[in-house]
């Protein structure tokens, strides 16, 4: 009989993947010098998808967004990731993230993001609090037994680590907030933990999501997909890749050398108080594997959430954060207009090329494809997949 994988939502022939972990068992260990790509196939693979979704999002902890989406009691915002509907809110006692699937008849108890008083599903209006517990069920006096007040929607566990907010359904996994410590003075330093938020961004991407992470934490494509946009000012052979730590990894895209401060500030937004000179003149792109992209300007961070959808089709949510005193300004909303325009610009860029290249590698044809030194996070996310998929 086939041995068969257990996954939440799929059963599969465990050797529907095995070829594949085969591939990737024969890069560990091996030097950046040696890197190379993942299989092309685990870019559209819905079995590999599945495996991916089984044993490193669902069991890793996986970034949703940041405090400043949820500054006052009441405060909510609903996001689905690897097929839970979740519904982040700030209540009395804080933050608290859980399932917004009804325990009546599984309809979502909530859209979108807002502020409220509690939540009444739309279905037969059973009614929720901020904490989840259930308040009124109308007309199930007759069901013996049920108690309303013996009912709370399922919690699930969340770390705040400087100001994002991280959850993860496996419950015996370390502190998140301990894996990122090295991490958090770099944050620190862009005082995370207080920004304001400006603007949210979400793309529909008909691509996997590695593919997406890939590309945000990479400067090699500069001088040939943004040479009329980012090239000139932020020159891809500057690029360099730092060190990382244990779950992380780090791009830093400095200014030209005679670049003007002009060209990496944006008019109307307020650099971060005591920033280093070289963090005034350069962006710093992280990866907190597997969904979470920042892109850290001395005037702005951006928050990117992954949500894969299929093996080719994936969410990007992006939440702009900004220093306070610049949402303070009268001229914030301009500010936006122009901020989201000149992004919108960059990222149809990435977005065109990166369809194609979800097209392309369905070849016959395509390999795994060697890496260079300038795209070395590429290697960093496979090897942090490699350390999650392989036994
Ligand atoms: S499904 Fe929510 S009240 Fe019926
Ligand atoms: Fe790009």
């Amino acid at each position: 009989m086939t041995e068969l994988l257990s996954l939440k939502d799929i059963t599969l022939p465990a050797d529907a993947v095995a070829h594949l972990l085969d591939e990737m068992r024969e890069d560990l260990g091996k030097g950046a010098e040696h890197s190379r790509t993942l299989p092309p196939e685990s870019y559209h693979s819905a079995a590999f998808f599945a495996l991916e979704q089984a044993k490193v999002f669902r069991a890793d902890w996986m970034c949703i967004g940041h405090v400043a989406q949820l500054v006052n009691v009441g405060d909510y915002f609903s996001i689905d990731i690897v097929g839970e509907a979740l519904l982040a809110v700030r209540s009395a006692e804080g933050i608290r993230v859980m399932s917004r699937v009804c325990l009546h008849r599984w309809m979502p108890i909530v859209e979108g993001t807002g502020n409220a008083r509690g939540f009444a599903c739309p279905f037969h209006s059973w009614s929720y609090g901020l904490d989840g517990q259930m308040l009124g069920a109308p007309s199930m006096e007759q069901a013996n037994g049920f108690s309303p007040k013996a009912q709370r929607l399922p919690q699930i566990r969340t770390e705040i680590v400087s100001g994002l907010i991280f959850i993860t359904f496996d419950e015996t996994i370390g502190s998140i907030g301990e894996r990122l410590h090295d991490l958090v003075p770099l944050l620190d330093r862009y005082h995370l933990a207080d920004l304001a938020q400006a603007l949210t961004l979400d793309y529909d991407c008909d691509f996997n999501w590695k593919i997406a992470a890939e590309t945000f934490m990479e400067c090699y494509h500069h001088s040939s997909v943004h040479r009329r946009t980012l090239e000139h000012s932020f020159p891809g052979r500057l690029s360099s890749i730092g060190e990382g730590g244990e779950g992380w990894s780090i791009c830093h895209q400095p200014l030209r050398a005679k670049g003007e401060l002009s060209e990496i500030l944006t008019p109307g937004l307020v650099p971060f108080e005591g920033l280093a000179e070289a963090d005034m003149r350069q962006i710093n792109l992280l990866q907190i594997f597997p969904n979470c992209l920042l892109g850290m300007d001395p005037d702005r961070v951006s928050v990117t959430t992954l949500l894969p959808i299929s093996a080719e089709l994936t969410v990007w949510h992006r939440v702009v954060l900004v220093n306070p005193a610049a949402k303070a300004r009268e001229d914030f909303p301009e500010t936006m207009a122009r901020m989201q325009e000149r992004g919108k610009g960059i990222a149809a860029e990435d977005l065109e090329v990166n369809g194609i290249q979800q097209r392309a590698l369905h070849s016959a044809f395509a390999k795994a494809g060697r890496l260079s030194h300038l795209e070395r996070t590429v290697w960093q996310q496979a090897n942090y997949l490699r350390s999650r998929l392989i036994d």
